[in-house]
């Protein structure tokens, strides 16, 4: 089965669920949606560091994939404060975001930097959710298409095949309490121009799921999973609520779905 046939839907919990809070929120949405065919439903969350152990005790990687906020991308080394693969396989990671639009932003992560996170989790077996996405700026100086080529381009440089990544198109002006959710067109063109560079990468029809993220909720989710180009669905804030992104999931489920076999058809 082709990856892109699968529904690929999570949540970043950014710094706000404690262990705690990540456990009972792990186990309420594993509850929710275990009826869901996970053949299809690729479902994951990415907590705290911290939380990743305890969550990781709750449920199999089957049920929810579980993913860091990021990854040092050395093995062990003279590198204060950051966490390497190592210990990312030992606390049961599956999954690592790489270069958030708050790591970029916020912490000055530059395109080189999370090339090398890339590497490293393709090196571990990771699944590597590459995060890239242009500022309000970049769009009204018309260099969107540019800036998401460059940090695709520079993101997966040397990756040799694309097995274990995906990408989440994430428009910074999108992002968080002050985001405008982009609109389904506008997402899924950004979405073709992704597609377009991967297919220069890796070749035509390449298989990696592109997401979309950036205000979603349970009022455009539907729209923007029905576009050609949007292969899954990457949340923050409508998904803390566990009841809420049970909600969404199952919304998006049959749209996706209609999706796929109305391309079985053509
Ligand atoms: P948001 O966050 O859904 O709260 O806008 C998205 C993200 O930061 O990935």
């Amino acid at each position: 089965m082709r990856r892109t046939d699968r529904l690929y839907i999570g949540t970043n919990t950014k710094m706000y669920k404690t262990i705690s809070d990540t456990v009972s929120f792990v186990k309420r949405l594993s509850e929710l949606t275990s009826d869901l065919p996970r053949d299809i439903l690729r479902l994951f969350v990415i907590p705290s560091f911290t939380a990743l152990e305890p969550a990781r005790k709750i449920v199999s990687k089957d049920e929810i994939m579980l993913g860091a906020q990021n990854m040092g991308w050395e093995d062990e080394g003279q590198f204060t404060g950051e966490i390497s693969p190592l210990m990312l396989k030992e606390v049961g990671a599956d999954m690592v975001e790489i270069g958030h639009s708050e790591r970029r932003h916020i912490l000055g992560e530059s395109d080189e930097m999370e090339n090398k996170k890339v590497l490293a989790a393709v090196r571990h077996n990771f699944a590597a959710l590459l995060c890239v996405g242009e500022t309000a700026e970049q769009k009204k100086n018309g260099i969107a298409d540019e800036i998401i080529r460059i940090q695709i381009k520079i993101g997966l440089n040397g990756v040799e095949k694309p097995e274990n990544i995906l990408i989440a198109y994430e428009p910074v002006w999108a992002i968080g309490v002050s985001g405008v959710p982009a609109s389904k067109e506008y997402a899924d063109e950004k979405h073709s121009v992704i597609k377009k560079v991967v297919d220069e990468l890796f070749g035509k029809d390449t298989d990696i799921p592109i997401l979309y993220g950036g205000s979603v909720n349970n009022g455009n989710a539907e729209d923007l999973i029905g576009m050609p180009n949007i292969d899954g669905l990457f949340i923050g804030r409508s998904a803390w609520d566990a009841s809420n992104f049970n909600n969404i999931i199952r919304s998006v489920m049959p749209i996706f779905l209609g999706k796929k076999s109305r391309e079985d058809r053509a």
